[in-house]
């Protein structure tokens, strides 16, 4: 169903207004049971976005899916939490990612098998000493340390966006060390266009690793790719 685009990963931002609560029709069978499991409004609704986010991202990247019926689209999650696709009961092949953040969600998706991608949104804001200092590796607190306000917060906030990203690609989330994953931030100059972080370390991951982020409003929207093999491939963003 799908035809093979290489490294181009795709991605959208939608906002909660933009879902109607009262229309959940769009919601597959699987969606909807889950949906019912929420017990807190503030998750459901982040889940919901994350769905409607990830059914119009490949609705929009993907004429062919736009033949088939939303609720014929099931956004799940693997135990580990990370999110995947079926349609019509069957998985699609290649990497979807989610993020929600204050009433937003990003979705991101690559159809490139050598790829596995993470996307991370966060508000920036100032965090707490404490915080850099328990999460963060050596260097990168010693360099949001060295950072004067106003770009203090958004180093923080960029930092620990990427190591989310990072986790996500990995697809273990913070059930690994968030150290094990080191950046290194060359610009705080905020913009609209994606441009590339450099990662030092990260994890046990031997092969290539790519990161980039872009600001959207008062927020960063961070995404990391990873691949099997040491082939450098340059990300290619598409907005949808
Ligand atoms: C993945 C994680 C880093 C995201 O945290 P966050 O910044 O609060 O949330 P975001 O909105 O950016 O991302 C949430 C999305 O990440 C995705 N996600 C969750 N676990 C993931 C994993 N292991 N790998 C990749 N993606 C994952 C999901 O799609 C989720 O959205 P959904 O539940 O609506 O589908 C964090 O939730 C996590 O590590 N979870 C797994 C471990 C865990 O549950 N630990 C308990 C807390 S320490």
């Amino acid at each position: 169903m799908i035809k093979e685009k290489q490294s181009i990963v795709y991605w959208t931002v939608v906002s909660f207004d933009q879902i109607s609560a009262d229309d959940l029709s769009w919601l597959s069978k699987q969606e909807k049971q889950h949906y019912e499991t929420f017990r807190f409004t503030k998750r459901r609704d982040e889940w919901l976005m994350g769905r409607w986010a990830a059914k119009k991202l490949l609705g929009s990247a993907y004429p062919s899916f736009n033949a088939v019926r939303m609720d014929e689209i099931s956004i799940l999650n693997e135990p580990s939490g990370s999110p995947y696709v079926l349609v019509y009961g069957i998985r699609v092949p290649g990497v979807l990612s989610i993020t929600h953040r204050e009433g937003m969600a990003c979705a991101a998706w690559v159809s490139d098998a050598a790829i596995k991608i993470g996307i991370d949104l966060e508000f920036v804001e100032t965090k707490p000493d404490i915080f850099i200092n328990d999460y963060f590796t050596a260097e990168e607190s010693q360099q949001v340390f060295a950072t004067t306000e106003p770009h203090r917060a958004l180093a923080a906030s960029l930092v620990w966006s990427v190591k989310e990203s990072l986790l996500k690609a990995l697809q273990t989330g913070l059930r690994v060390d968030t150290r094990e994953v080191a950046v290194s931030i060359s610009s705080f100059e905020t913009s609209e266009q994606w441009r590339s972080i450099r990662v030092s370390r990260c994890a046990k991951h031997t092969g290539f690793v790519n990161a980039a982020w872009r600001s959207i409003g008062d927020f960063v929207l961070t995404c990391a790719a990873l691949g099997e093999c040491a082939l450098d491939r340059p990300l290619l963003f598409q907005q949808v």
